[in-house]
């Protein structure tokens, strides 16, 4: 199917340290940002009536081999307290660099402009030792893969007892009653034997529970999940997104989930954004993004999503092309050598952000007349 055919009403649950410098963001004085729904300075106090997050402009400047590579550019959206918000894109879109800029762990030499708000507080100005305070406190963060995440060289109790005497000061009898209360909370078999274990002792779907709980163990308001159950087996997946789903909602906490499976999203999420390039390319609520496919970028990834019962032989759409070189990015749309609706006027410029309906927004010139 090509990116422009406008699919059937989408069944997608069936398929299957920031640094301090800064820079001039050439398309940030340029766009504003996208609205998507729910979820200091050293010394700001948080606003009380402030979203949860408020990413503004966000762009981050990578140091290369061949010279600076900008991988984020003008990044917006919010969430307010209690929202999920999923992010979808190819490999290589800046999922993952949003997922670090929040929590101020790029890599060496980044250079970010533009405004990251928890609560009100702005996290690019803060030093590692702020970030530091934040990260496990106030961001719970889960990543792909849980023997990552976890020491090899501790027991799993004592890695999660560590955030409790860090961030909420308790003693060492309290964190292991506290540690042992949230391995039984994301409900990890004999959760009281598994105190002293080890974690090449336990199986990647039990990993990524500890790894869950860690996250939760100071109560934070924002849980950053990326790619949460890609490393673990399929059977695994829908049983660690549902526990994620239900500690979210149980707790309040704002859900940010970034994924390349938009049956994961449909499922999870109530809002969405579309990257590409390293730009949001559409957002909105969940089900307009999908009933809409506003953008060709979203219709060619939602035209190439496997699906289950596909008649033997049926070869799956791809979005043809490949995802352009960061550093050498045309002048106009990003998407313009692999989009069937390219014309002259998409190269000239950076298409605008468009409303195409309350709260959705998409960046193509053509958002708003697509079939
Ligand atoms: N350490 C790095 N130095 C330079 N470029 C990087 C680095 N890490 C990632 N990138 C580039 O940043 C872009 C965005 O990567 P990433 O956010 O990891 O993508 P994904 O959407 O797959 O999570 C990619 O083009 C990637 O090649
Ligand atoms: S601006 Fe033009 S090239 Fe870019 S997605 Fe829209 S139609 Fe395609
Ligand atoms: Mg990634």
């Amino acid at each position: 199917m090509s990116p422009s055919a406008r699919p059937a009403m989408p069944d997608i649950a069936s398929s299957v340290p920031i640094s301090r410098a800064k820079e001039t963001c050439p398309s940030a004085a340029t766009a504003s940002g996208p609205a998507a729904g729910p979820g200091g300075g050293p010394a700001a106090e948080p606003a009380p009536t402030a979203p949860l997050l408020e990413v503004r402009g966000l762009c981050v400047t990578l140091p290369t081999a061949r010279g600076p590579v900008q991988v984020l550019r003008d990044v917006s959206f919010t969430m307010a307290r209690g929202q999920t918000l999923g992010i979808i894109g190819e490999s290589g879109c800046g999922k993952s660099m949003t997922a670090l800029a929040l929590m101020g762990l790029l890599p060496e030499g980044a250079q970010v402009s533009g405004s990251i708000r928890l609560d009100g507080q702005e996290l690019t100005t803060l030093d590692e030792r702020a970030l530091c305070a934040l990260r496990g406190a106030r961001i719970g963060m889960v990543f792909q893969e849980p023997m990552t995440a976890l020491n090899p060289l501790h027991t799993i109790g004592r890695q999660i007892a560590e955030p409790l005497r860090l961030h909420r000061g308790l003693s060492a009898a309290a964190a292991r009653a506290e540690a042992l209360r949230l391995l039984e909370r994301v409900r990890l078999p004999q959760a009281a034997q598994r105190l002293d274990a080890w974690p090449h002792q336990l199986s990647g779907g039990q990993r990524q529970r500890v790894v869950i709980a860690i996250a939760l163990a100071c109560g934070p308001g924002l849980l950053l999940a990326d790619e949460p159950t890609t490393a673990l087996d399929v059977t695994i997946q829908r049983e660690v997104l549902d526990l994620i789903g239900e500690l979210v909602a149980a707790d309040g906490m704002g859900l940010l989930l970034i994924s390349h499976d938009l049956g994961v999203m449909a499922q999870t999420v109530r809002h969405l954004l579309v990257m590409y390039a390293g730009s949001v390319v559409e957002s909105g609520p969940t089900a307009d993004v999908f009933r809409r496919l506003a953008h060709p970028y979203t219709r060619g990834l939602f035209a190439a999503r496997p699906r289950l019962g596909l008649a033997r032989g049926t070869r799956l759409a791809t979005i043809p092309g490949r995802v352009p070189d960061l550093a050498e990015l045309p002048p106009g749309c990003a998407f313009a050598g692999r989009c069937a609706l390219a014309e002259p006027a998409c190269a000239a410029a950076p298409p605008p952000l468009l409303e195409v309906g309350s709260g959705h927004h998409a960046r193509c010139i053509k958002a708003g007349a697509l079939p």
